[in-house]
C-alpha cells in the first residue's frame, strides 16, 4: 500500500482529521482534510468533531488547536517543529513590558506560545491583524512578536502608537527588493502578492498584501494569468493546484525549514501511536483561550 493510502486507512480507524498549513511540503498538502492559513486552521480546529487532530504545521498552531478544543487529542507529528519567530517572545519579558505600559493593549500574533497568549488581550493572524487592532479602543498597542507585521499595521492607524516587539520570521525577513525586481523584470505583467511578515521596503512593492489564504482568494478572483508570490515557496503548490490555468512565480530561496520537518512517515507513525501529543495545563488553556476566541470572533480581514 502507498503511504497516502495508509494515512487514509489509519485516519478512518482513529476518527482523525488532518489539518495542513499552506507551507507544508506538497505530499503533506495532498493528504490534508483541510489546507489553509493560520486563521482557517484555528477555525477548523475549534469546530471539528473528529477525536484526533493531526496538525501538519508548527508548534504554535498545534498549541492553538489544543487551547481552542482541549477535549481533542492534538498531535504535532514532529515535536521539534518549532517556529523560531514564536520563540523570540517569552511570557516573562512580555509581563515586564506590560507593566511599563499599563494603558496599552497586548496584541499577540498567533505565532506565539500559549504562555504569551495568556498574557495578551487579543490574538491576530496575518489575515486580520489590521481588523483586530482597528477594533481596539486603546491608543497604545504592544504588538508581539513580528516587528514587520506590527509596522505594517501601524500604516493603517497613524493615530495609534504601536510598540513592536523585535521579533521577525527569517524566511520572510530575508526576502529582498532585488529578488522581486528581478522577477518583475522577467514577468512584467504579473501582480506582486506579498505576505505582511516581509520587510517594509518589500511590502512597498506589493500590488496586494495578504495572508496565504488571502493570496489564494485574490489569485482566484483576478483576471490576470501570472503572479509573483512573495512568501514561503511551497505556497505556490496550492495556488497552482487550485488554479491550473494560472502561473505562479515563487521566491525560490524563501523556505521555512521548520515547516518541512513534517513527513508522511511521521504522520503515519503519529496515527499509529497517537503521539507526540500537545499537553497543556488547564489554567494555561483557560487563559490563552480568551484572546484566541476574541480573534476568532473578529474573523477574517482579507
Ligand atoms: P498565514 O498562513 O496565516 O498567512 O501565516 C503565515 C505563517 O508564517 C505561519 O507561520
Ligand atoms: Fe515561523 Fe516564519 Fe516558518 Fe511561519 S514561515 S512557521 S513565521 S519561521
Amino acid at each position: 500500500m502507498q503511504a497516502a493510502e495508509i494515512v487514509q486507512q489509519l485516519k478512518k480507524e482513529r476518527n482523525a482529521v488532518i489539518l495542513v498549513h499552506n507551507y507544508q511540503p506538497p505530499e503533506i498538502q495532498d493528504i490534508g482534510d483541510f489546507v489553509g492559513d493560520s486563521l482557517g486552521l484555528s477555525q477548523k480546529a475549534a469546530t471539528t468533531d473528529a477525536d484526533v487532530i493531526i496538525f501538519c504545521g508548527v508548534d504554535f498552531m498545534a498549541e492553538s488547536a489544543k487551547v481552542l478544543n482541549p477535549s481533542k487529542t492534538v498531535i504535532l507529528p514532529e515535536p521539534e517543529a518549532r517556529c523560531p519567530m514564536a520563540a523570540m517572545c517569552d511570557a516573562e519579558t512580555l509581563g515586564m513590558v506590560r507593566e511599563k505600559y499599563p494603558e496599552a493593549a497586548v496584541v499577540a500574533y498567533v505565532n506565539t506560545s500559549a504562555a504569551v497568549k495568556a498574557q495578551s488581550d487579543v490574538c491576530c493572524t496575518s489575515s486580520n491583524a489590521v481588523k483586530v487592532v482597528g477594533a481596539l479602543p486603546n491608543k497604545q498597542i504592544i504588538f508581539v512578536p513580528d516587528c514587520n507585521l506590527g509596522k505594517y499595521v501601524q500604516r493603517f492607524f497613524p493615530e495609534k502608537d504601536i510598540l513592536v516587539w523585535p521579533g521577525f520570521c527569517a524566511t520572510h525577513d530575508s526576502i529582498t527588493v532585488a529578488e522581486i525586481d528581478e522577477l518583475k523584470r522577467q514577468h512584467p505583467k504579473a501582480p506582486v502578492l506579498v505576505h505582511p511578515e516581509c520587510r517594509p521596503d518589500v511590502i512597498d512593492k506589493a500590488d496586494k498584501v495578504a495572508s496565504t489564504e488571502g493570496m489564494l482568494t485574490f489569485a482566484k478572483a483576478s483576471p490576470e494569468k501570472e503572479f509573483i508570490i512573495v512568501t514561503e515557496k511551497d505556497m505556490t503548490y496550492r495556488l497552482s493546484k487550485e488554479n491550473p490555468d494560472k502561473t505562479f512565480y515563487p521566491i525560490t530561496m524563501a523556505i521555512c525549514p521548520t515547516m518541512k520537518m513534517i513527513t508522511l512517515e511521521k504522520v503515519i507513525k503519529s496515527l499509529e501511536t497517537l503521539e507526540p501529543r500537545i499537553e497543556l495545563p488547564e489554567d494555561l488553556i483557560a487563559k490563552a483561550k480568551v484572546p484566541l476566541e476574541r480573534m476568532i470572533e473578529i474573523g477574517r480581514g482579507d
